[in-house]
């Protein structure tokens, strides 16, 4: 799978590693603008860097649920076009302001992914939904933000099985989290995040025609 405009494999310190243009966040390390994108930070980077069913070309327009402080969202912006990043817990959000304030493009949100209603006067139809909220109900909120996705956008996810429960065999849980999803959407691919992050998978979607 190609990577999206934008992105690019770069060398740090003698390691290849996935990069993108942009102003640097905190110390990471930035050759030439180009600043090191790290899987082992970043769920959209594993999902990127194991060859995942992206599907994206850059320039896209973006929803991202679970923006947290910005780590890897500041890197979305960096390729894609108005990217709105929604995160609920106040202490990331100072951060994630931070981030934005070099990034013309970014628009953090301080609102709940399960009220999408709240922010449904902000954001416009994206053609790429993000998710990486890491809390109970991962497919619910996916489906209740199914509204913002165009008919031929994509939805990246990664699903952290410990966040469903805690003493569940992962893949269990995956069959369960994606069997709800596929009440809105359909799995182009599916494949786990190791060795970046344990016990998470990373799904590619698209909504159903009929969802
Ligand atoms: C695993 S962290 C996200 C990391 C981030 N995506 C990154 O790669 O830089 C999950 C984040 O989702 C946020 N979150 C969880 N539930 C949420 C909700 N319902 N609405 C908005 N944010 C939520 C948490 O506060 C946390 O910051």
């Amino acid at each position: 799978m190609t990577l999206p405009n934008g992105v690019e494999r770069r060398e740090f310190d003698g390691r290849e590693s996935l990069a993108t243009d942009g102003p640097t966040v905190s110390d990471e390390p930035s050759i030439g603008g180009w600043r090191r994108w790290n899987p082992n930070r970043s769920k959209v980077g594993a999902m990127l860097d194991h060859g995942m069913e992206h599907g994206l070309s850059g320039g896209e327009t973006v929803l991202y649920l679970g923006a947290a402080s910005g780590t890897t969202v500041s890197h979305v912006a960096d390729f894609a076009g108005p990217t709105y990043a929604v995160e609920f817990a106040a202490r990331p959000m100072r951060d994630l302001v931070g981030v934005a304030e070099d990034r013309q493009r970014l628009f953090p949100l301080l609102k709940d992914a399960r009220k999408p209603e709240s922010y449904a006067h902000v954001v416009e139809p994206v053609d790429l939904l993000i998710q990486d909220v890491a809390t109970r109900g991962q497919a619910e909120v996916a489906l209740a933000n199914r509204q913002f996705l165009e008919d031929n956008g994509r939805l990246l996810m990664a699903i952290k099985a410990r966040s469903e429960d805690v003493t569940a065999d992962p893949e269990t849980v995956f069959d369960e989290v994606v069997a709800t999803l596929e009440e809105g959407y359909e799995i182009l691919d599916r494949q786990r995040l190791e060795p970046y992050h344990d016990d998470h998978l990373g799904v590619v979607a698209v909504p159903n025609t009929d969802g």
